[in-house]
C-alpha cells in the first residue's frame, strides 16, 4: 500500500507495548495561515494524508494503540470527525479538550489520569519522522530512565528546543536558545515515565507565557533524574512553516510505492513513482511525472502537466495547466493556461483563466499570493 513505510508485522510481539501514546493537536497554528483559519494545522494534508496521521500510525506502528489526542482551537470537531474513535486506524482514542494553548507541558499534565501510571509517548502532532519509532519505544521500556528524548541536527537552531552534551552526556536542555551551545534540536517525540507530572506542576511559564516541555525536562535532570537520547539521522522535519510542509511532502511522496487504481485516456503520459487512486481519470495530452500523489475520483486533464512532487487531493478537477512541487487539496477546481509552483491551495479553491472582463479574485484573510 502507499503507507507501507510505517506499517508493522502485526504476527510479531515486537508490535505490541504497554506504553500509552500523546499527541498534540491543538494550538494557534498562526504561522500557517491562511490555510489554519478553518482547522488545525495538524490535519493539513501531506502526501493527501493528515500531518497527525502519521504520529498515529507511527505509534501504533510500534505497538502503541491507547492513545489520547489533546485538541484545543480552531476546527478542532475535525479532528474528531476524521478520527473517530480510532479503529478505522487500528488504535482506540480518547480526546482530551485543552482550553487555550497554554503549552506543551501544560497540555500533557492533562493527561495524568489517562497515563494511569505507565510510561508513555507524547508525538508532537506537526512532527513528521520517517523512521520507525519501534526501536526507541523498545529501548526506553526496557531501561529505568525517566525520560528520553530524541535529537536531531539542525542548522537553524534558535528555533527549536536544543539539547547541550557534553563527552555524550546531557548536560542541559533549553528553549530557542538565542546562542545555541550546539545544534541538536529536541524533537517533539518524548518518552516519558510519570515523574514528568510531579514536575510540570511545579513549572512556571516561560517568557512567552507557556509551560514548556524544555524547562520540564531541564528541571528533571537538575534533579538528577536519568535522561537518555537518541540522535535521529533520517528525516524528520517539524512542519512549522508552508516551506517545511512543502519539503515533508517531498519527503513522503518519494518513499512512496506507486499504484494506479484509475483510468488513462488517449495519449496521457505517466512516468516515475505515481499513485493515483480510484475512479480518477488523467485525460488526453496531459502529463504526469512523478513522484506524484492524485487522490479517488479527480479528473486530470485534458493537457494538465502535473510536475514532481506534487499532491492532488480527491474530488480534484485540473486541466490545461503546469502544476509542480505543489500541493493541492482536495475538492479543488484549477482550469487555465498558467503555472503553478512552490505552493499550497487549500480545500476547495477554484483558480481559472478568464477572457470575460469581469474577472473576480477572492481571496481570504491572510492569503499570500505573489504574481
Ligand atoms: O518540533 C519540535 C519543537 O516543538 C521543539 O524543539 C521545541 O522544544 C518545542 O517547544 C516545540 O516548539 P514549537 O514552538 O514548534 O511548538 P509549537 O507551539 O508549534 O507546538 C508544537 C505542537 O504542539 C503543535 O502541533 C501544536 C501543539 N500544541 C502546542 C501548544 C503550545 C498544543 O497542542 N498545545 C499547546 O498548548
Amino acid at each position: 500500500t502507499a503507507y507501507e513505510i510505517y506499517q508493522c508485522d502485526w504476527s510479531s510481539d515486537v508490535c505490541s507495548s504497554d506504553l500509552k501514546g500523546i499527541i498534540l493537536h491543538g494550538g494557534h497554528g498562526t504561522r500557517l495561515r491562511p490555510l489554519t483559519h478553518t482547522g488545525p494545522k495538524q490535519l493539513l494534508p501531506i502526501a493527501n494524508k493528515p500531518m497527525s496521521q502519521y504520529c498515529v500510525e507511527s505509534l501504533r506502528d510500534a505497538g502503541i494503540t491507547d492513545i489520547a489526542i489533546i485538541i484545543g482551537g480552531v476546527g478542532s470537531n475535525k479532528v474528531q470527525e476524521y478520527y473517530g474513535d480510532g479503529t478505522k486506524f487500528g488504535v482506540k482514542l480518547t480526546y482530551i479538550s485543552q482550553d487555550a494553548p497554554r503549552g506543551i507541558a501544560q497540555a500533557i499534565g492533562l493527561c495524568k489520569e489517562f497515563v494511569n501510571g505507565e510510561k508513555f509517548v507524547v508525538f508532537l502532532g506537526d512532527n513528521i519522522l520517517k523512521k520507525s519509532i519501534t526501536e526507541y519505544v523498545q529501548r526506553f521500556e526496557s531501561s529505568d530512565a525517566k525520560a528520553s528524548i530524541l535529537l536531531c541536527e539542525v542548522n537553524n537552531p534558535t528555533q527549536f528546543g536544543i539539547a547541550d552534551i557534553k563527552d555524550g552526556v546531557l548536560k542541559k536542555i533549553m528553549e530557542k536558545p538565542k546562542d545555541p551551545p550546539t545544534n541538536l534540536a529536541v524533537t517533539g517525540i518524548y518518552l516519558l515515565t510519570p515523574t514528568i507530572f510531579d514536575i510540570i506542576a511545579r513549572l512556571k511559564p516561560s517568557w512567552r507565557n507557556e509551560y514548556e516541555i524544555t524547562d520540564a525536562l531541564q528541571m528533571l535532570l537538575q534533579e538528577q533524574y536519568k535522561i537518555t537520547y537518541d540522535m535521529v539521522t533520517d528525516y524528520w522535519k517539524d512542519t512549522g512553516t508552508p516551506h517545511d510542509i512543502i519539503h515533508a511532502n517531498q519527503v513522503i511522496l518519494s518513499a512512496m510505492k506507486p499504484y494506479f487504481e484509475g483510468n488513462k485516456e488517449g495519449n496521457s503520459d505517466i512516468s516515475g513513482n505515481v499513485m493515483v487512486g480510484s475512479g480518477t481519470i488523467i485525460k488526453e495530452g496531459s502529463k504526469v511525472i512523478g513522484p506524484v500523489i492524485i487522490g479517488k475520483d479527480c479528473q486530470i486533464g485534458p493537457n494538465a502537466y502535473i510536475g514532481s512532487n506534487t499532491s492532488i487531493g480527491d474530488n480534484s478537477k485540473i486541466s490545461n495547466c503546469h502544476i509542480e512541487n505543489s500541493i493541492i487539496m482536495s475538492g479543488c477546481s484549477i482550469n487555465g493556461e498558467f503555472t503553478i509552483k512552490d505552493s499550497i491551495i487549500a480545500f476547495n479553491s477554484e483558480i481559472s483563466k478568464s477572457d470575460t472582463p469581469d474577472k473576480i479574485f477572492l481571496l481570504g484573510e491572510g492569503t499570500k499570493i505573489s504574481l
